[in-house]
């Protein structure tokens, strides 16, 4: 397997993450998975090695900064230089006036879709610097709540706004070494994370009357983006936001 066509995919095993996986296997990546969800990522791995597949599963908990560093750190021995980096792992924490927010799960909110993109970016750039790859990318999925806000979800708000400041400091800091960062914003997406809110029709209503596609999204129409911003075929787009969202940040 070419060096140049390794990518690590955190949050590889559920939604947009694994949708991700599946588009990059079938381009002929090898894939790293990094997923908190062990027996999700264990299965996975088992099912796409059978079919042929180059894919490995790291059981890794991406806001805790050692644990992180380790699985770099493995990859490194194991002579595995990914240049391609997505981060996908985030939670949706729950919906709170911010006088009531509950200050365990803002920082939870925090750790997890802040911290520990920061974390992944900053042990793959290292690792890349440090093997002197040739070219590189970053995507980090925000949302389209990366660039707007809505009531009661300032937690997430605050998180994915902050992982789109911090990929654009990555666009301009790493540009001269050919390492491009790009965010995506997905809208409202069909994934395990909105299980219980597609089932609320009231909700769900309300969703579709803002979004002009009147819609919601398959991951994989969020993994076409992912993989063009990561591919050659977007060697000229960095440091920038781009959203998935049928339309909504255009009303
Ligand atoms: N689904 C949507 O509508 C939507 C919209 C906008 C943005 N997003 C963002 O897209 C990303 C993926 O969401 P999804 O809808 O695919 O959700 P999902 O729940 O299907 O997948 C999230 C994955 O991240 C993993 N994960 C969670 N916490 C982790 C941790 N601490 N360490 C390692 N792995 C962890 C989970 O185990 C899971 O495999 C998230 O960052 C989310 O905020 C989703």
């Amino acid at each position: 397997m070419n060096q140049e066509n390794i990518v690590v995919i955190t949050g590889g095993a559920s939604g947009i993450g694994l949708s991700s996986t599946n588009r990059f296997l079938k381009e002929g990546y090898e894939v790293i998975i990094i997923d908190i969800d062990k027996k999700a990522g264990k299965k996975l791995e088992k099912d796409l090695k059978s079919k042929g597949y180059t894919l490995i599963f790291k059981h890794c908990n991406i806001s805790s900064y050692q644990q992180v560093k380790e699985v770099f750190k493995s990859l490194k021995n194991d002579n595995k230089t990914p240049n391609v980096l997505v981060n996908s792992a985030g939670i949706s924490p729950g919906l709170n006036m911010l006088h009531k927010y509950p200050v365990d799960e803002w920082h939870k909110a925090i750790e997890i879709n802040l911290n520990g993109t920061f974390y992944s970016c900053r042990e793959f750039l290292k690792l890349a610097i440090n093997k002197k790859i040739k070219s590189g990318a970053i995507v980090n999925v925000a949302s389209i709540m990366g660039v707007r806000a809505s009531g009661a979800q300032a937690s997430y708000a605050a998180s994915k706004h902050a992982v789109v400041g911090l990929t654009k400091s990555i666009g301009i800091e790493y540009a001269p070494l050919n390492i491009r960062a790009n965010a995506v914003g997905p809208g409202v997406i069909d994934t395990p994370m909105n299980t219980e809110l597609m089932k609320d029709e009231k909700i769900m209503q309300f969703l579709l009357s803002r979004i002009p596609n009147n819609r919601v999204a398959t991951p994989d129409e969020v993994a076409n983006l992912i993989f063009f911003l990561a591919s050659p075929e977007a060697s000229y787009i960095t440091g920038s936001y781009y959203p998935v969202d049928g339309g909504y940040l255009a009303t």
